[in-house]
């Protein structure tokens, strides 16, 4: 049974959390070029998403859509704010980011975004991209490496505001799956595996972090009826 736009905004209600309540005191973390990587791409990633959401907004024709559309951009800017945080604070510096990372969120899903601006009817084609692809499994692969190195190196404020985000990201994921629904279009989870390993790499992205999103994404899409891939 697929969620509808009251059980994401039930869902969105009791998730909301303060990016600025997150203790980072007690989290310190030097030379971890794992850590390092992961944060300053989700710093460049969070801030995109957010960003780039108006057209989304703007294209869903029903109410309810779009309010959930709105919820999920103040989600995206208080991601964005703990990535800021957890970079100056734990981190003590802003990395620079994968060129793989700069090249999807500086010109990839900005593109989309105009096109989706430019023409309401490639909405399917947006959410593709933007909650399928990028929410559904460049960001939860990430986020699940990003979760348990903070879990191993007892980060404990990193470990709980990335939960926070994750969990964020699930009904995000759920609000693209029912707008692919609603429009009747049909996406290839194929292609998905080749974008997460590309964007962070074979070190995070490995073939068990890739292959457990993955499966976690095809079942959520079969719910639905929007897979075409075997
Ligand atoms: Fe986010
Ligand atoms: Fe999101």
């Amino acid at each position: 049974m697929l969620a509808g736009y009251d059980h994401l905004l039930a869902a969105a209600r009791r998730l909301q959390w303060d990016a600025e309540a997150i203790d980072l005191s007690a989290d310190r973390v030097g030379g971890d070029a794992l850590i390092t990587d992961l944060v300053a791409g989700f710093l460049v990633a969070e801030s995109a998403v957010a960003q780039e959401l108006d057209p989304w907004i703007a294209a869903a024709g029903d109410p309810a859509a779009r309010e959930c559309f709105a919820v999920q951009q103040r989600d995206e800017r208080r991601h964005a704010r703990f990535f800021e945080r957890v970079a100056d604070e734990v981190l003590g510096e802003r990395p620079a980011a994968r060129p793989e990372i700069v090249e999807l969120f500086a010109r990839t899903l900005p593109a989309t975004a105009r096109a989706l601006a430019a023409d309401t009817g490639t909405l399917g084609e947006a959410v593709g991209l933007y909650h399928l692809v990028i929410e559904g499994i460049v960001f939860a692969v990430g986020q699940e490496a990003l979760l348990s190195l903070a879990v191993q190196r007892g980060l404990r404020g990193v470990a709980d505001g990335v939960a926070r985000v994750q969990a964020d990201e699930r009904w995000h994921v759920g609000l693209g799956v029912l707008q692919l629904q609603r429009l009747s279009v049909t996406i290839d989870v194929s292609d998905h595996a080749a974008a997460a390993m590309a964007v962070w790499g074979p070190d995070v992205a490995t073939p068990e972090r890739v292959e457990h999103s993955l499966a976690a994404h095809a079942r959520r899409l079969k719910i639905a009826g929007v897979e075409s891939a075997p």
